[in-house]
This record gives C-alpha cells, structure tokens and sequence, in this order.
C-alpha cells in the first residue's frame, strides 16, 4: 500500500502515528485536514509530504466553487501558502505546490473543470514518479553495501517517508532485494521516534537483519569498528552540499568523520535547493516542548518542566562521502555536481 494516495473524491493516507501497533487510514476531505495532516505528523518525511501537497493542490481545486480561470488561481494560491506553513524545513513541500501553482498559472486557456483535471493528474504523476526516482536511487545506492556490511541509518526514510520504496532505506532495500547479507544500526531517533517505529517495522516486512538502538549508542558502535557505512536522507540540500535532515544528523557526521566511516545522504533531486547558496539559509522548525517532555502523550517529567525541540540540524557539506540521487552519486565539489544532477545529467 501506498503511504498517500488519492481515493474517490479526497486523499488517504495511512497513520504514521499509530505505527507500528496499528495500520490506520485517515481520509483528508479539505485544505486545514491536510495541513493538519503534515504538522500533525500524520504524514512525515520530505518526500510523502510533497505527494500530499501536490494531492492537497488538487484537493483544493476539487473544493473550490470558482467559476473563472482567475477565481480558481487565487482559491489555489491560499491553498498554497496555508500548505507551505504546515512544516517550513523540506523543500519538497514548496516545490510540489510550486509545480501545482506553475500548472494552473500555464493552463490559461484550461476552464475550471479541465484544471482540476489537470491538477489531479500533475499529483499522480508526482507520486507515481517518486516511487519510480527512489527504485532508481535504489539501484545506485545498493552498490555501496556489501555482504558482511554493518549499516548505519537515522530516522525513517522508507516507504512511509516516500509514497513508496523509499531513499536511505529504499537503498538497504536494494541491497536486500540483490540478495546481499548485511546488518543495520538503528537510531531510535528522538523524540518521536521514526527509526524505533517506523524503520523497524519496514525492515521486520522486508526480512532485513537490523537492531534498534538508542541515539546515543551510535559512536560507540563506531568506534568499536561495526559501523561500515551511514546512510540516511535529507529535507533539504543547499547549492555548496550542506543539508537539513532530522535532528542528530549532524551529530552522526561528526561520529562518522572522527571513526573514518563513509557518511552518505540519499534524496531525489526535488529535495534539492539551488536557491540557497548554504545550509545557514535553510528554516528550521522548532516543534512543541511537549514533544520531549511527553513523547505521544505520555509525561517522563512534570509538564511545567522546560524542553527546546528543534526538529532539524543542518549538516555542513565537507561530512558527505557524496550525495546519492536518481542521476548517480554526486561527489564533491558539490558547487560543480548538484547543477549537473537537477538539470537531469546522469552521474
Ligand atoms: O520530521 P520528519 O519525520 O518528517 O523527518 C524526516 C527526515 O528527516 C527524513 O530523513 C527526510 O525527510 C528524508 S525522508 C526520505
């Protein structure tokens, strides 16, 4: 099953706060249900939250009672900015409203009802192309992985951050599905937890050998030597090669270049940001503080206690061993190869 897909007259989506104890289906019927969806963490991971936008765009057009080409435009640009500010930091989220808005504002001559036809047909076809850019960016990455391999990976980039397959871990499934034998690291990835739920139940369906651990065990595998490769994904990357990915990114890295490990982000080229010229320039969310003094609701201290919770950390570009994308593995310098790849340059 696809983790959003478009059904009837609205948007389905499983749960991701309910897994791993239970495969739930919420239906989005408006704008603020699926802006809700994205900030509430219903759907998460830059490249599932792009699909919902572009599918939220459409959603939008659907809802709208406008009568003109012009009507439908401004209920589409509300639509666009209420999406935008659900979640500021993965870009996917801007670029599939973008794709949407740049649609609707070239189809001028299109009456309302063939644009929304247009628009539901744009969102499918993002979907559809993201599960066909991960299996690509699958078959690159695998060749990274070798029998007898101990993996490292952060949070969750698997099929539930993607609408299937996935990056980081769509990689490791690759690697599996070439019937290679290796192991993966885990980090449970505080405070929601992506790598202990959403990770492990992925690889527990795909058969892949992995142990959750906790964040902070992480360099101590390193330097005990079991740690071969990193791999885990991004929600943006600058122009120079810097990136956002989730919180304790940047502290991987660090452990990564102090124990010699090759340190590899995996992203299509829609999480890629030309615009920035640096990571300084990316936004980063800073989530509620009852994330980490109640995770899902139940308290580890007294709620008047104080807790910072930034959602994200910006890694500097000189950590990464190279970038793994759906046109190859762009290496340093990253000024040179990212252009090459967002302008479609097979690697
Ligand atoms: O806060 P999240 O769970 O949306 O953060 C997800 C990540 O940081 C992922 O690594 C990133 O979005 C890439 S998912 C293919």
């Amino acid at each position: 099953m696809r983790t959003v897909f478009w059904h009837d007259d609205h948007i389905r989506m499983i749960d991701q706060r309910r897994i791993p104890w239970e495969l739930e289906l919420v239906d989005l019927y408006d704008t603020p249900a699926v802006a809700h969806a994205i900030y509430d963490m219903i759907v998460r991971g830059a490249p599932a939250i792009g699909a919902t936008a572009a599918f939220g765009m459409a959603l939008a057009a659907l809802n709208s009672t406008a009568a003109s080409h012009d009507a439908l435009l401004a209920d589409l640009d509300a639509a666009g900015e209420k999406l935008k500010s659900s979640r500021p930091t993965a870009v996917n989220l801007a670029w599939a409203v973008d794709c949407q808005l740049k649609l609707a504002r070239e189809s001028s001559s299109a009456n309302p009802d063939d644009l929304r036809d247009l628009l539901l047909a744009e969102a499918q076809r993002i979907a559809d192309e993201d599960v066909a850019v991960n299996m690509r960016i699958g078959a690159y990455g695998a060749a990274l992985i070798h029998d007898g391999d101990t993996v490292l990976h952060h949070c969750n980039t698997g099929a539930l951050a993607t609408v299937d397959y996935g990056t980081a871990l769509g990689v490791i499934r690759a690697a599996h599905e070439q019937g290679k034998r290796f192991h993966v690291l885990l980090d449970e990835t505080r405070p929601r937890l992506q790598g202990a739920r959403l990770s492990a139940w992925e690889l527990e369906q795909l058969g892949v050998s992995y142990d959750i651990i906790p964040d902070t065990a992480a360099g101590f595998y390193m330097r005990r030597g079991e740690v071969k490769l990193v791999l885990l994904g991004a929600d943006r990357i600058a122009g120079n090669g810097d990136f956002a990915n989730k919180i304790g990114t940047y502290q991987v890295a660090v452990l990564a270049k102090e124990n010699g490990i090759p340190f590899y982000t995996v992203a299509p080229i829609s999480t890629i940001d030309l615009a920035l010229a640096s990571g300084d320039e990316i936004p980063i969310e800073e989530r509620d503080a009852a994330e980490v003094l109640a995770p899902f609701g139940n308290p580890i201290v007294p709620a008047h206690f104080h807790a910072r919770n930034p959602a994200f950390d910006v890694t500097p570009h000189r950590y990464l061993a190279g970038i793994i994308t759906e046109y190859g593995i762009a290496r340093p310098p990253f000024t040179d190869s990212l252009p090459k790849v967002v302008s479609g340059v097979t690697l």
